[in-house]
């Protein structure tokens, strides 16, 4: 059999195969970030299709980091049993589920547009314009996001979840404070690697505090920025991040990019090509030079054939998969019946599609309505 169907250990956690579903945000919460029975619906079916590891959409750890007003969120102890039915649906089906915890940072589009509180990690870094400035993070401001993301992660683990993932890239907060583009910072939580890290390294210390010694807590990496010309996250960078962070014992690196520019949006779209597949593999291989724990890699993996190229060579332990399963939730299902060997997603842009009324729908624009998850 081929090692992609094959179990994988993550700490105590063990996965059936190796193909995870990347966190995807899917616009099915209420403005206080309280989820619907079509969330849980979701995971059910999800986890139905064989998915090794689900990992939720992002959800917020205090208002103040809220991006959509549909996201999910894990603020408040109160949201701890709807998460309960959710990972009792998943673990009914035998899967495995893992929640993502996020603070959007001044990419926080929601708490930019609303009345709160909005903040950003330097004033004079590369920001967002939503046509309101932020507050710039004081200490008093940062221990305290620390200590939200502690105490997520352990309505996380009263909720059920096999583990809890940091979201540590796509520019929002952790990724916000790593990149040198956006932390102009001249205290200890700026300048040097060391310093622009050190959130990071006390976001997994507050966590680790808040769960038990045998609770996965991963991360998804931004490891490096794609941003030209610019004095940005380098991969080398990203290695040293990793190396620290293996330190402190994350169980699973799932590689990602930090901040992006139109070029990297570019690569994003049309994978037509096995060629176009897993456009981050280089930095894959350079963080696998870098630690040893088991690493994970997104973007763009589109056929069973690269899947098990990257699982087989070494590279990574397993792979995330994030907009095909928006279309083929049973896609992992598909591939291990040999009933096909690719996805369908042609990685359009059309993953987010607005109702007449303006409600976002995340589902494939190219399937009948009906059939998509999430309508
Ligand atoms: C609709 C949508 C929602 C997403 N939501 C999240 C999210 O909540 N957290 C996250 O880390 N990445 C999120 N992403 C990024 C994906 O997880 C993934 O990193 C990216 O789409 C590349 O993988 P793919 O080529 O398999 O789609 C989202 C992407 C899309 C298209």
């Amino acid at each position: 059999m081929s090692k992609v169907f094959e179990p994988l250990e993550i700490g105590k956690l063990n996965i059936p195969n190796r193909f995870v579903r990347s966190a995807t945000y899917y616009a099915l919460s209420d403005v206080n970030g309280y989820i619907s029975d079509e969330s849980v619906e979701l995971m059910k079916t999800l986890a139905e299709g064989e998915v090794g590891l689900i990992i939720t959409g992002y959800a917020f750890v205090s208002k103040q980091g809220q991006v959509f007003p549909d996201m999910n969120g894990i603020d408040e102890d109160d949201h701890i049993s709807a998460y309960q039915k959710m990972t009792r649906a998943v673990h009914e089906r035998k899967g495995k589920i893992v929640m993502q915890i996020a603070h959007g940072g001044a990419q926080a589009t929601f708490a930019a547009k609303g009345e709160g509180d909005y903040v950003a990690v330097s004033l004079n870094g590369d920001l967002p314009d939503f046509g309101r400035k932020p507050r710039e993070l004081t200490d008093v401001d940062i221990i305290g996001i620390i200590e939200s993301f502690g105490q997520a992660a352990r309505r996380v683990q009263a909720s059920g979840f096999d583990g809890v993932q940091i979201h540590g890239a796509h520019g929002y907060l952790v990724s916000e404070f790593l990149s040198p583009t956006t932390n102009h910072r001249k205290d200890k939580w700026g300048g040097s690697l060391e310093n622009r890290m050190r959130f990071l390294i006390e976001v997994i210390r507050s966590i680790k505090k808040q769960v038990s010694n045998d609770f996965p807590v991963m991360i998804k990496l931004g490891c490096r920025d794609y941003l030209d010309g610019t004095d940005s996250l380098t991969i080398e960078e990203g290695k040293q991040v990793a190396k620290a962070i293996e330190k402190e014992g994350i169980a699973l690196i799932e590689i990602s990019h930090g901040r992006v520019d139109k070029n990297f949006r570019k690569m994003m779209e049309k994978i037509n090509s096995v060629e176009k597949e897993a456009f981050m593999l280089d930095d894959a291989k350079a963080i696998r030079s870098a630690v040893s724990i088991p690493l994970c890699l997104v973007g763009g993996i589109r056929t069973l054939s690269v899947a098990e190229k990257l699982v087989g060579s070494g590279v990574v332990d397993c792979i995330s998969i994030c907009r095909p399963f928006i279309r083929e939730p049973d896609l992992v299902k598909q591939f291990k019946k040999s009933a096909k060997t690719t996805a369908d997603c042609i990685s359009c842009r059309g993953c987010m599609n607005r109702d007449d009324e303006g409600k976002l729908h995340i589902c494939c624009r190219h399937l009948e309505k009906s059939k998509a998850v999430g309508k």
